[in-house]
C-alpha cells in the first residue's frame, strides 16, 4: 500500500485528501502545509485534536502560513484545549466565528443563536440568519443526542468571499464530533441497514431515526427530520451539503440555477471520517424566503410520511368557554428542552385527566419543528387516546402548517 500523502489542501469541492488522512488515524499534523484551508477543514481537524480526548492528534500552528494565522484567528488553540484552561476572546461582529465545542448536556439553541447572528448581522438577510440556525441547531441537537461523543462537538462558521467563492460569496458552517457516526446509530433500529453508504442515504430520509423503529414516525424526543429539512433547505437554496462519517461521504448540491428541485447527490464509500463531520454552505448575499421555503419543505414531507388513518386532532375553531388556556409565548430562542418540560409538568397531566386545553399562539411569526415536537407530540398522541380535544388559537400560517404536519406523523403512525 501506497503511504498515505499529507493533504496539501482542503476545499469543499474535494475533501477527500484531508478526510482520507484524517480517517487514517494519524499522529500529527502541520496546519501550515494545508494552504488555503477552509472552516470546515478546522473543524474536522479539532474534533480530533481535543486534548481531553483519546490519543489526540497533535497538531502544529507555527508558521506564518495562511492557514496558520487564520486557525488561529478563529480560535483553534483554545479549542482543543481541555475546558476550563483558556478562555477565548468573543468573536467580532459580522467576521469569521470563532471555533466553540458544543458540550454533550448543554442546550443548542443559544449557540446556534449567537453563531448565526455573528455570521450574518445585515437585517436585510434575516432569512438567510434564520436558514442557519435552523441547521446549527439540528447538527448540534444530533451531536448532543446520537454521537455518544463523550466530549460533545465542534462547530465553526465563515463567510468565505476568495477563491472558488468570489463569484458567489457563501456562509459554511461545520459540526464534527469523534463520535459513533451515523451507520452505527441507525444500525440499533434498523438491522437490514448493514451498508454504511445506505444507512447515510437513508438518515436524510423524513422518519428514519435511531429513536424509533422503522415504519413509526416519532418518538418524544425525535422526529427524524433534522437531516431531511437541510438536504431540503440545500436543495432550495442553492448550497451545498457534505456529510462525512463512518464508512462514507455524502455530496449534495442544489442547482445553483433553481432549475433541478432534486440537486445533485454522490455518495462515495471509498472515504469516511472517523464520527460525523456535517458541512452546509449557502449564498451569502441572496435573498432568501424563510417561510416559503419552510412551508415548501413540509410539504414534501407530508408527500413522503406514511399515508395510513391521519387523525386529525388539532382544533382551530373556537373552545368552549371556560376551557383551560396557555399563552405560547414567542421567544426568539427557542428551548425544546423548556418545551419538552413544559409539556410534562403541565400539557399531560390534564390531558391525563381528560381536561381540554387551549393552546394560545398569538404573536408567535414561526416555530421550528423540533420546537412543536418536543410541546407537543406526545400531547397530542395522548389527547388522541383519550379523545380530549386541543384548541389551536391565533396560529399564523407558517405556525399552523408546523402544527399540522406534527399531527400528520404523530397520529399517522
Ligand atoms: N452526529 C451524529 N452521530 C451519530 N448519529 C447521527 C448523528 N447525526 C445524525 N445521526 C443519525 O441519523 C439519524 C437521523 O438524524 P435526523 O436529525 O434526521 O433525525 P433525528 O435526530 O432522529 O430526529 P429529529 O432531528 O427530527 O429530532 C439519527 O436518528 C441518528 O441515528
Ligand atoms: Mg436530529
Amino acid at each position: 500500500m501506497t503511504p498515505l500523502i499529507a493533504p496539501t489542501r482542503a476545499g469543499l469541492s474535494d475533501p477527500a485528501p484531508l478526510l482520507r488522512w484524517l480517517e487514517a488515524d494519524p499522529v500529527s499534523l502541520d496546519i501550515g502545509s494545508i494552504d488555503p484551508i477552509e472552516m470546515w477543514g478546522l473543524v474536522a481537524i479539532a474534533a480530533q485534536a481535543r486534548r481531553d480526548g483519546e490519543g489526540p492528534l497533535r497538531v502544529r500552528l507555527e508558521s506564518q502560513s495562511g492557514s496558520c494565522q487564520f486557525a488561529r484567528a478563529v480560535g483553534f488553540e483554545g479549542v482543543i484545549e481541555v475546558p476550563g484552561r483558556v478562555s477565548t476572546p468573543p468573536s467580532e461582529r459580522g467576521r469569521t466565528v470563532k471555533l466553540a465545542r458544543i458540550q454533550r448536556q448543554a442546550p443548542t439553541e443559544p449557540a446556534s443563536d449567537e453563531i448565526s447572528r455573528l455570521l450574518v448581522p445585515e437585517p436585510a438577510l434575516e432569512d438567510t440568519r434564520r436558514t442557519l440556525y435552523y441547521v446549527l441547531n439540528e447538527l448540534l441537537r444530533n451531536v448532543v443526542q446520537h454521537s455518544h461523543d463523550p466530549l460533545g462537538g465542534i462547530v465553526g462558521a465563515q463567510l468565505n468571499r476568495g477563491g472558488r467563492n468570489s463569484a458567489q460569496p457563501m456562509v459554511q458552517v461545520a459540526v464534527a464530533d469523534a463520535g459513533i457516526g451515523i451507520p452505527a446509530s441507525l444500525q440499533g433500529r434498523h438491522k437490514a441497514l448493514t451498508d454504511p453508504k445506505e444507512a447515510l442515504a437513508r438518515s436524510l430520509w423524513p422518519h428514519v431515526s435511531s429513536a424509533f423503529d422503522e415504519g413509526e414516525t416519532g418518538s418524544s424526543q425525535n422526529a427524524g427530520m433534522g437531516l431531511f429539512f437541510i438536504a431540503e433547505m440545500t436543495k432550495l437554496v442553492g448550497g451545498r451539503l457534505v456529510v462525512a462519517t463512518r464508512g462514507s461521504v455524502l455530496n449534495l448540491e442544489g442547482d445553483a440555477n433553481f432549475e433541478d428541485p432534486h440537486g445533485r447527490m454522490t455518495l462515495d464509500a471509498s472515504v469516511g471520517y472517523p464520527g460525523t463531520l456535517v458541512t452546509f454552505e449557502m449564498p451569502a448575499e441572496a435573498e432568501q424566503d424563510y417561510d416559503g421555503m419552510i412551508e415548501t419543505i413540509r410539504q414534501r414531507a407530508k408527500e413522503r410520511t406514511p399515508r395510513r388513518a391521519i387523525h386529525k386532532w388539532l382544533s382551530f375553531e373556537a373552545p368552549p368557554v371556560g376551557t383551560f388556556k396557555f399563552i405560547v409565548r414567542h421567544t426568539q430562542v427557542e428551548d425544546a428542552g423548556r418545551a419538552q418540560a413544559f409539556a410534562e409538568e403541565q400539557l399531560l397531566p390534564r390531558l391525563l385527566k381528560r381536561e381540554a386545553l387551549v393552546l394560545d399562539f398569538a404573536g408567535v411569526a414561526t416555530c421550528t419543528q423540533s420546537y412543536v415536537h418536543a410541546l407537543l407530540y406526545e400531547a397530542l398522541r395522548l389527547a388522541w387516546a383519550r379523545k380530549t380535544p386541543i384548541y389551536i388559537l391565533n396560529a399564523q400560517p407558517a405556525v399552523r402548517s408546523t402544527l399540522e404536519l406534527l399531527e400528520n406523523y404523530a397520529l399517522g403512525g
